[in-house]
């Protein structure tokens, strides 16, 4: 396993981090928690130290399976957690309407005034039983405070010894610059995956320009990029993963049909398709670490391979040549 610095920050994550938004269940159908716990466990001994989770992934959930499974190991991991995705109160700005884990409907709404920042990190350090956090960032952008609030909660907290450093998801280039005004950010987690590659554009050349990590998010596209999901796949009750563009057909067609072309290269390369396609995401320029979401110590155990492998600069371009050919729809 390879690790590397978080932008200009002193921490250092593993190339392939540990996704902990499915563990919480929430949006996926639920989760096995003894598996769960099981799965981050396998990670850490396997060299994927760093987990990123959030407080409202299971709504605390995730983050208390995070706080089981590192019991005794605290300095061994890097925990990357998130604020400012309230589901328990009405403040900020309304984002979506979803039902939680036991079907009831809720609210959620983004908010990172300084107060809240400063809360939200208490019952993060709470529940994962802590007292410091190794990147502590906003959810998603929040148009009710100023961007300067949060970033100053932020270096108050790094300041207190609470958090290691700092950083943000979602943000688009704009965002990023206004908080550099007023805080050095450590990272943006955004999504990236070998199909949704629309941060390449300016997000990346930002980030490289300024020293900021990038954290790509959903790099198997929730699965879909391992090559299991076919049409008319069984998705438990409340996953949302059906009602996401790339799920969605023409797109899943034109998808399955790329990794047919790109399988011959995981073949020769003695690789699954989920593992040439982590490894080629880890390559990518500008991109820091992929959090690879599991839900099973197979899954880590399959995924964590992906950081050592080697793919040869042929092989890059082919896949290069045959994304070129593919056609997504992300409005559908
Ligand atoms: N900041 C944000 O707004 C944001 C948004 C999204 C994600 N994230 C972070 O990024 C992490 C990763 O993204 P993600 O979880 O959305 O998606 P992902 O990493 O692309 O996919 C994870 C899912 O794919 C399936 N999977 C993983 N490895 C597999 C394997 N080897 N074989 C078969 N199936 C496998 C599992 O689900 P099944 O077994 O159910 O198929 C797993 O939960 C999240 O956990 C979260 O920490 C952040």
């Amino acid at each position: 396993m390879e690790y590397r610095k978080l932008g200009k920050s002193d921490v250092e994550v593993s190339v392939l981090a540990f996704g902990a938004w499915a563990i919480g269940g929430w949006m996926w159908g639920g989760a096995d928690s003894r598996q769960a716990v099981h799965a981050i466990e396998a990670a850490i001994d396997l060299g994927m130290t760093s987990i990123d989770t959030a407080p409202v992934y299971g709504f605390g959930l995730s983050e208390e399976l995070v706080g089981k499974a590192i019991r005794g190991k605290r300095e061994k991991v890097q925990l990357l957690t998130k604020f400012g995705m309230l589901w328990n109160e009405k403040k900020g700005k309304f984002f979506f309407a979803s039902v939680d884990n036991s079907g009831k409907n809720i609210d959620i709404y983004r908010y990172a005034s300084r107060e809240r920042v400063i809360s939200d990190c208490d019952e993060s350090l709470r529940r994962m039983g802590t007292d410091y956090i190794d990147l502590f960032q906003i959810h998603w952008p929040d148009p009710t405070t100023p961007v300067d609030e949060t970033m100053e909660a932020l270096a108050f907290l790094q300041q207190k010894g609470k958090i290691r450093a700092g950083g943000v998801c979602n943000y688009s280039r704009d965002l990023l610059a206004e908080a550099g005004n007023s805080y050095h950010l450590a990272s943006n987690q955004v999504p990236y995956s070998m199909v949704n590659r629309q941060i390449e554009k300016d997000v990346v050349p930002y980030c490289m320009e300024n020293n900021i990590g990038i954290l790509a998010y959903s790099p198997l596209q929730r699965g879909l990029l391992t090559g299991k999901i076919r049409s008319g796949h069984p998705f438990n009750e409340g996953d949302s993963r059906p009602g996401t563009p790339y799920y969605k057909e023409p797109n899943l067609s034109n998808i399955l049909h790329f990794l047919e072309t790109i399988k011959p290269v995981a073949e020769r390369n003695h690789l699954t398709l989920a593992q040439l396609i982590l490894n080629w995401t880890i390559h990518q320029p500008g991109i820091t670490c992929a959090l690879a979401g599991a839900r099973s110590p197979e899954q880590v155990k399959e995924n964590i391979k992906a950081a050592d492998a080697r793919i040869s600069e042929e092989d890059f371009q082919f896949i290069h040549s045959e994304l070129n050919k593919l056609t997504i729809d992300p409005s559908i």
